[in-house]
């Protein structure tokens, strides 16, 4: 049976964090709105078929831009929160239980095409799905109230999350289909919470989230050196 790799890109998100008069998927950063960059890779991974992206119903952004990516399909219906986005994206999507998602955050524009073709080569045999993520390379500290160490954590088995996710449609439907509370921040808790576990594939620290401004000269300088060279 042939399995289809879909991308869906959530982005219908206001960036609050970030701040500033549009949201941070369309600041210019090294030439294109940041989700070009986002959008572009996954279009340029060969085994994906098809890079979805879901904006806000009522985007006023995207329209002024030139997307120039073959294929790209867009929806409209992003919803309060990244779950909502997600789910009813997988919708409107009319694929097959059996097909692989691929969700991937539009932030997160410093993506690689060698990181996804990572997640996929581990997970396209996993009967759960898996993630791309990061060891904690440092300590980690709780604090209290006052801003100071209440304690340390052990490093050891902690990872950081990242996107993309990859599921299959029926099971990530199934797990986005219930109340969808604040503790669910990405496609992996909501696995979690049907009692699976999702592989954990080895990402890079480049694939971050754009955040906060400051996360801006970093993105720009990883892309501005792949375009470069
Ligand atoms: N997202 C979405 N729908 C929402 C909220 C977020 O599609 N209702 C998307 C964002 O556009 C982003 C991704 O989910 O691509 C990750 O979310 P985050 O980095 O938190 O972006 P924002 O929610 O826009 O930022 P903030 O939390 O600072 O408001
Ligand atoms: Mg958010």
């Amino acid at each position: 049976m042939t399995q289809r790799f879909v991308a869906l890109v959530p982005a219908a998100g206001s960036g609050s964090r970030f701040g500033g008069p549009s949201p941070k998927q369309y600041l210019q950063l090294s030439g294109r709105p940041l989700m070009w960059h986002t959008l572009r890779t996954l279009a340029s991974v060969p085994a994906i078929d098809r890079v979805v992206v879901v904006l806000s119903p009522s985007d006023e952004w995207f329209d002024d831009f030139e997307w120039d990516i073959p294929g790209l399909e867009v929806l409209r219906v992003g919803g309060a929160t990244r779950a909502q986005t997600v789910a009813s994206g997988l919708a409107n999507l009319g694929l097959g239980a059996r097909d692989w998602v691929l969700v991937h955050d539009a932030a997160r524009c410093c993506l690689s095409v060698a990181a996804v073709e990572r997640l996929i080569a581990e997970v396209a045999d996993d009967e759960v799905g898996g993630l791309l993520a990061v060891p904690v390379p440092d300590t980690v500290k709780r604090s209290d109230a006052g801003g100071r160490v209440s304690s340390t954590l052990a490093r050891s088995g902690l990872w950081l999350a990242q996107t993309p996710q990859m599921f299959r449609a029926g099971l990530l439907t199934d797990s986005l289909s219930g109340r969808l509370d604040e503790s669910v921040t990405d496609e992996a808790s909501a696995i979690e919470r049907m009692g699976l576990r999702p592989r954990l594939v080895e990402g890079d620290a480049a694939n971050f989230k754009v955040t906060w401004p400051r996360d801006l000269t970093l993105a720009r300088a990883i892309l501005d050196a792949r375009k470069g060279g």
